[in-house]
């Protein structure tokens, strides 16, 4: 199989030995990708001037205030796949960034347990519905602690407290005058738990190619979504970046411009749901009940000066997958609009893998277990991959060949191989010890050690903006940069013929490795914590406000112990070809 390189993709870094034997990074190797780089650098202005606060500032956060950052919660009707641990990873990284830069931060992640989907679930599983929750749930959590994932909360909507907030939620609603009691008749997707008007359905199916069921006219509970169309558009409209990316931002604005019906919120064929308060026929729809969890995890309706909810309300942002946009940037603000609660600041939509350029689905048999991925490429190269492959808000095809390709090029030859050079050559040459004799800097240390100076700012941009895979990719040019002096600095010459000079390039390239690791903590917190125990960095100092500290650079005369090797290298699969 022929295996084209996207464009975004990194080339594997030629590995040469030199006539000493120290490896050679070759620079010519990667022209295509970086000249792309290194011309958006140049020629693609950001969209914003962002000001100075903890994290860089944009109109949509002000780079200071406590940060709440919430995933999706997750079906619980089958166990998680790639999907679910992308849009978790990505949650993760944003908000591992945050709070190294020293934001609060509450990140928040959970399981959606009620709804017709998971009653029918549970019982074609032979299990009552709460026990099968229960089960799977807890394989959410699994996940979670798999990779690594630092959230602070996961609730469940089965749990109590969740209920009653709900409820009160539904009560605020009805006191506003925004629910009646009506009748519903129409098209239903149980997978999508969505209602469609027939004019959305595509050959007798959902748009998302979901089966659709006809539900026959049944008494049901409506919210007036119908009279939130003009101040929606209008909130749209004053706040460009509540929505993004861009384009799924203009999508919503045309679902809403094409007219908003009052929407189906409660349902009397099926149990497994919040009951309506007053009326227990009724349970409540699933999405009313799903997206509350948002504040319910705060505390609320508890909203008290000091509370978590007066803390972290509204979210600083909501990140969903692409297909349940609609749910988060028209429903929940309307919601919110009727309940008179302030709206979430930002809603970012990512987008689709699919395997081998295939749509990943159970009937298909390519639905890939991020337990699996983890357990044969290791936790840190997981996060890697699935956070550098695809432009974030873009969709993303999921290959072993583009995986093994990515990691052993970015990861082990580039990253993993030049930590290994520095401190070999520092425990060789200069006895086991950070060198003391350090001469005067020249040009190339100072810009060198400029680039790396830039990296907290250049990488905060992108995570303020939510364009992970910018970050990884400045975080893989400023390890280019570092190879291309190490090989042009040759410190292995300097050794018999300048050993203060080898001193200093040795003690730049340490300064600039303890930048990376430091900043490369947020996406593989494992292994750049490995790196900064070898480059013996106090693990309190491991904190964005250490970077540029004098008194915490690496200091003179510590000792160093042998490098141990901190990425793994994986073979390509016999017969497989990439197509450099
Ligand atoms: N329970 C609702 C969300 C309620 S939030 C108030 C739900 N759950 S889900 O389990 O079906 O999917 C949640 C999310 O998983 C999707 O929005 C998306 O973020 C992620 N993904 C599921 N499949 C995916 C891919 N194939 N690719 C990338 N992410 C996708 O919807």
């Amino acid at each position: 199989m022929m295996i084209a390189r996207l464009l975004t993709t990194a080339p594997a870094a030629t590995l040469a030995f030199t006539a000493r034997g120290a490896k050679k990074f070759s620079p010519s190797i990667s022209t295509g990708w970086q000249q792309l780089h290194q011309h958006r650098q140049r020629h693609c202005r950001p969209r914003y001037s962002f000001q100075a606060g903890l994290t860089p500032a944009t109109p949509f956060d002000d780079g200071t205030s406590p940060f709440e950052i919430t995933t999706p919660i997750y079906y619980v009707n089958d166990k998680p796949h790639i999907g679910h641990a992308y849009t978790s990873l990505a949650c993760d990284v944003i908000a591992r960034y945050m709070r190294l830069s020293g934001r609060d931060v509450y990140f928040l992640t959970g399981t959606d347990e009620h709804g017709q989907k998971v009653e029918t679930t549970a019982k074609n599983a032979g299990m009552d519905p709460q026990s099968f929750c229960d089960e799977i749930s807890q394989s959410f959590r699994d996940l979670l602690t798999l990779l690594h994932i630092s959230n602070d909360e996961f609730i469940r909507t089965t749990q109590q407290h969740h209920k009653e907030a709900v409820q009160h939620f539904w009560k605020q609603l009805v006191e506003k005058g925004a629910i009646y009691l009506g009748s519903y008749e129409g098209w239903y997707s149980v997978r999508d738990e969505c209602y469609y008007n027939e004019s959305e359905l595509v050959d007798g199916k959902a748009p998302t190619g979901a089966e659709v069921q006809w539900v026959k006219k049944e008494d049901s509970y409506f919210f007036k979504l119908s009279e939130y169309q003009e101040k929606l558009l209008e909130y749209y409209e004053s706040h460009p970046d509540f929505i993004a990316p861009e384009s799924r931002k203009n999508e919503v604005v045309s679902f809403v411009k094409g007219g908003l019906k009052d929407l189906s919120i409660s349902r009397t064929t099926f149990d497994w749901g919040v009951p309506v308060p007053g009326d227990d026929d009724h349970v409540m729809y699933v999405w009313i009940d799903a997206l509350t969890n948002y504040m319910s995890a705060l505390g609320y309706p508890n909203m008290e000066e000091g509370s978590n909810f007066d803390k972290f309300w509204p979210a600083s942002l909501h990140v969903v997958g692409k297909d349940i946009l609609r749910f988060h940037a028209v429903y929940w603000p309307a919601f919110l609009m009727a309940a008179g609660l302030p709206l979430p600041k930002r809603i970012f939509a990512h987008g689709w893998w699919t395997k081998d350029g295939e749509k990943i689905s159970k009937s298909l048999g390519n639905v890939i277990d991020p337990v699996e991925l983890v357990n044969t490429y290791g936790v840190d190269p997981t996060r890697f991959f699935l956070m550098s492959e695809v432009t974030f808000g873009n969709d993303g095809d999921f290959s072993d060949e583009k995986m093994i390709y990515k990691v052993n090029a970015n990861l082990s030859n580039e990253l993993g191989n030049l930590n290994q050079r520095i401190l070999s050559l520092v425990f060789k040459n200069c006895n086991g010890a950070v060198p003391t004799e350090i001469g005067t800097l020249i040009e190339d240390d100072k810009v060198l050690l400029a680039t790396a100076a830039s990296l907290l700012e250049r990488t905060g941009e992108a995570i303020a903006t939510q364009s992970l895979d910018k970050y990884v990719q400045h975080m893989v040019s400023m390890v280019w940069d570092a190879n291309k002096y190490i090989d042009s600095q040759a410190p292995w010459v300097l050794k018999k013929t300048d050993t203060e000079r080898m001193n200093t390039v040795l003690y730049v390239l340490m300064e600039v490795m303890r930048h990376i690791a430091i900043l490369y903590q947020p996406l593989m917190p494992s292994s750049s914590n490995v790196i900064l125990d070898q480059l013996s960095v106090p693990k309190e100092e491991r904190k964005f406000e250490h970077l540029g500290k004098e008194e915490c650079k690496i200091v003179l005369g510590r000792e160093v112990d042998k490098p141990t090797a901190v990425f793994p290298r994986f073979e390509v699969p016999v017969g497989e070809v990439v197509n450099a």
